[in-house]
């Protein structure tokens, strides 16, 4: 009797699991992919600039940045470049058939070397070893500026952007040696400023 109880009940759970099995249940389905759409959404929300846009705020992340950089942007900077090219250029741009040299006394240092004109007072002073005082190197401070003992500045260096001295500053002498490119031989007392 027990055992017909016990088959019994072991055949019922047993059809029981065989009927979960094979039912279909509710049919769950994920739901749709909605997070390139809200990422377009923001993007939109975002005013244009001019300036590559950090990673995180692009759409579809890095590659897609690093690809708008590439292009858009990269016409615009060629475009900049040809600006500067007509309006002379940089020193920094000389080509190296054209690079001239002068003779420049530093009288702190105790010594002459030569400079060329496609490179900054700066630069070549620390190529040669000197400790020479600095910031931004941007022309936008006066922690590398010099005083050219022979005249005014601009009579022997080209200031590649220099955001600092006066016109009354500059014919004293005052140069800034990280924006400033020799075009003539003179004497420089650096770590002067006005
Ligand atoms: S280091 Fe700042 S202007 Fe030269």
């Amino acid at each position: 009797m027990v055992d017909l109880l016990g088959i019994g009940l072991g055949a019922a759970l047993t059809l029981f699991a065989v009927a979960l099995h094979y039912s279909k249940g509710t049919g769950w389905t994920p739901t749709q992919d909605i997070s390139q759409e809200i990422l377009e959404q923001r993007a939109a929300t975002v005013a244009e600039t001019d300036f590559p846009e950090p990673m995180n705020r692009s759409i579809g992340g890095g590659a897609v940045a690093a690809g708008a950089v590439a292009g858009g942007e990269g016409g615009e900077l060629e475009e900049g470049g040809a600006e500067e090219e007509a309006a002379g250029g940089s020193p920094a741009d000389i080509p190296e058939d054209e690079i001239e040299y002068y003779e420049v006394e530093f009288v702190k240092e105790g010594e002459t070397i030569e400079l060329a004109n496609n490179q900054t007072i700066l630069e070549q002073g620390e190529e040669h070893g000197w400790d020479l005082p600095y910031a931004c190197r941007q022309g936008q401070c006066v922690s590398c500026a010099g005083r050219i003992t022979d005249g005014p500045a601009e009579d022997y260096v080209v200031h590649d952007n220099q955001q600092m001295l006066d016109e009354g500053e500059l014919d004293d002498g005052y140069t800034l040696t990280c924006v400033a490119y020799p075009r003539a031989s003179f004497s420089i007392e650096t770590g002067e400023a006005p």
